[in-house]
């Protein structure tokens, strides 16, 4: 099956590792991050164009195909009487529109965060679909919700597709057959058993061997609500949020009830005296499905240490902290974070690591596409 791309906002190229392996040809990359610019070159041999605004609908060639994952903006910045071209105008939706209007590609796919059609009350929503119905695309009734752990790649990533026909004669229907649960999936599908240079710090070993001891000796195994040390044997303060109230009731009520255990706790671990703000607050997210952090997928979070069940990693998001592994004691490697957005295992990744999570964290997961394309495709048959 031959047929043309263009990749819009094209990141490190999710869509054009799902497009290629369908059969497709990239006519035109358009891209403003340098780093990404040159992680594109080295792998797929094309040089994305920049700002999408500066390039004109004729200087991009004809296609059949056009993929983009563009940022979600507000349309009514201003104005929220403005007409609707005002509202439009000036947000990067648009410039997809600008050149759907002058080559009307067979094909869109375009994708977003999951609360883009919640977005604005609903409002981005609209406007999006109107314009695309307009411009004489058939869409799906519902926008699609597809996530990477529906096809058992092991992370909760969902996200809004949105496909498109250029005057097909009814409402797509897609079928993506049975998609797996969360608990279908198992981090391990992606992980490398040795790994060399990610290992967590003495110091996050020591928090967390600390708060495994904390979790071990109590009497919950599932603990619904966050535990933040300072205030367990502190009642809670008049003038604080009811739900800051009661998590702190509920420290409390924690304490009395393992109050021998808990002070030879604090004892053993010299009052956390040596512990940052973030370090004195555990939340424990994993039920009963592991019972020590130790089996847990780890984060260190502004709002504390939380510990989740193994089954899935939550959204890679760029620029955020990397989750450790309990298991390995380590932090994911961007090797891993790159099977997690199911780029194969000879994709050239940025040399410098911080590059490279933000990258896949910007990515969209290739299987996602490569499922959602191949149903569009055959749903036009
Ligand atoms: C959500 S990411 C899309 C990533 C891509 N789908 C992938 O798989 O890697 C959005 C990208 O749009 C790029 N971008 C933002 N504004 C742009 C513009 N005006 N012209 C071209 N690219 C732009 C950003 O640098 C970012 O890499």
């Amino acid at each position: 099956m031959g047929f043309k791309f263009i990749d819009l906002f094209a990141g490190i190229g999710g869509f054009h590792q799902a497009m290629t392996q369908l059969g497709g040809e990239c006519v035109f990359a358009s891209e403003i991050d340098k780093h990404a610019i040159k992680v594109y070159e080295n792998n797929y041999g094309i040089t994305p164009q920049g700002n999408i605004k500066e390039i004109d609908a004729e200087d991009i060639p004809q296609h059949d195909v056009l993929c983009a994952g563009f940022p979600c903006q507000t349309f009514s910045v201003a104005g929220k009487c403005a007409g609707f071209d005002d509202q439009t105008r000036g947000t990067l939706f648009f410039e997809i529109t600008r050149i759907l209007k002058h080559h009307h590609p067979k094909y869109i796919i375009l994708e977003n965060v999951k609360n883009l059609t919640s977005h604005d009350k609903g409002r981005t929503w609209q406007i999006i679909e109107g314009n695309l119905k307009e411009l004489g695309y058939q869409l799906t009734e519902q926008p699609l919700i597809v996530s990477p752990h529906h096809f058992g790649t092991p992370q909760l990533r969902e996200r809004v597709i949105i496909l498109g026909v250029y005057q097909a004669k009814e409402p797509l229907t897609i079928n993506l057959g049975n998609q797996l649960t969360k608990d279908d999936n198992s981090i391990y599908e992606v992980l490398d058993a040795e790994v060399d240079g990610y290992d967590i710090s003495e110091e996050e070993k020591k928090v967390l061997t600390m708060w495994n001891e904390f979790y071990q000796g109590i009497d919950l195994d599932v603990i619904g609500f966050p535990i933040w040390f300072d205030w367990l044997k502190k009642e809670p303060p008049e003038d604080v949020s009811k739900w800051r109230k009661r998590v702190i009731e509920r420290n409390n009520e924690l304490y009395q009830r393992n109050q021998e255990f808990i002070d030879a706790w604090i004892e053993k671990w010299d009052n956390l005296e040596w512990c940052g703000v973030v370090q004195k607050k555990f939340e424990w997210q994993a039920g009963n499905r592991i019972n020590t952090i130790w089996e847990g997928l780890i984060q260190i979070r502004q709002s504390g240490i939380r510990v989740k069940a193994p089954n899935c990693f939550q959204t890679l998001v760029a620029m955020v902290q990397i989750p450790i592994i309990g298991r390995y004691k380590r932090r994911l490697t961007p090797r891993e974070a790159a099977r997690l957005q199911d780029f194969p295992e000879d994709f050239k990744l940025d040399d410098d690591d911080k590059q490279a999570y933000k990258q896949l964290g910007n990515a969209i997961n290739v299987k996602v596409i490569k499922k959602c394309a191949e149903q569009i495709i055959k749903s036009d048959k």
